[in-house]
């Protein structure tokens, strides 16, 4: 009776597969809880470097030949709407950047979709 519940592999059948599964599933989900708390932390100095690399040519040192100097990209989302008057929405931007706008270019190809996220969440910060 009570090898039944014992913890101990190999002693019992019975109940012993549901509680390995319950403790693999426990593992598996701490573990994830971890790996997911990293990569937040991760994000915005990965968005960071994104953006020293693709934005900040243009937005921070802005070559003469362009026709429009970029806007300065700090504090972006602090007001309600982009330079341009359209709403400041993470999703408006992810579309600046994925479509480019006007003589901005398209970053489709480019940049992949967590590489924008992560992007987004530095320009929120910085
Ligand atoms: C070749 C230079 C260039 C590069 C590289 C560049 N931008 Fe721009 N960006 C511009 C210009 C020019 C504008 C202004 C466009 C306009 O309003 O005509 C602009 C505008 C913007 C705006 C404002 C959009 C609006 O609706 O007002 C955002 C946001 C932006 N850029 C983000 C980025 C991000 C993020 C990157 C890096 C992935 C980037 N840009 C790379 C030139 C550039």
């Amino acid at each position: 009776m009570t090898a039944r519940f014992s913890l101990i592999p190999g002693k019992t059948r019975g109940h012993r597969p549901r509680l390995q599964m319950l403790c693999m599933t426990l593992l598996i989900v701490s573990i994830l809880t971890a790996c997911s708390k990293t990569s937040t932390r991760a994000d915005t100095t990965r968005g960071r470097e994104l953006y020293e690399f693709h934005c900040a040519p243009c937005h921070e040192t802005p070559p003469p030949d362009l026709l429009k100097e970029p806007p300065q990209l700090k504090g972006l989302f602090n007001s309600k709407a982009l330079p341009s008057g359209a709403p400041a929405t993470d999703e408006q931007v992810r579309m600046v950047i994925v479509e480019g706008l006007r003589t901005m270019p398209a970053f489709q190809g480019r940049l992949q979709e967590p590489e924008i996220r992560d992007l987004i969440a530095y320009l929120h910060k910085m």
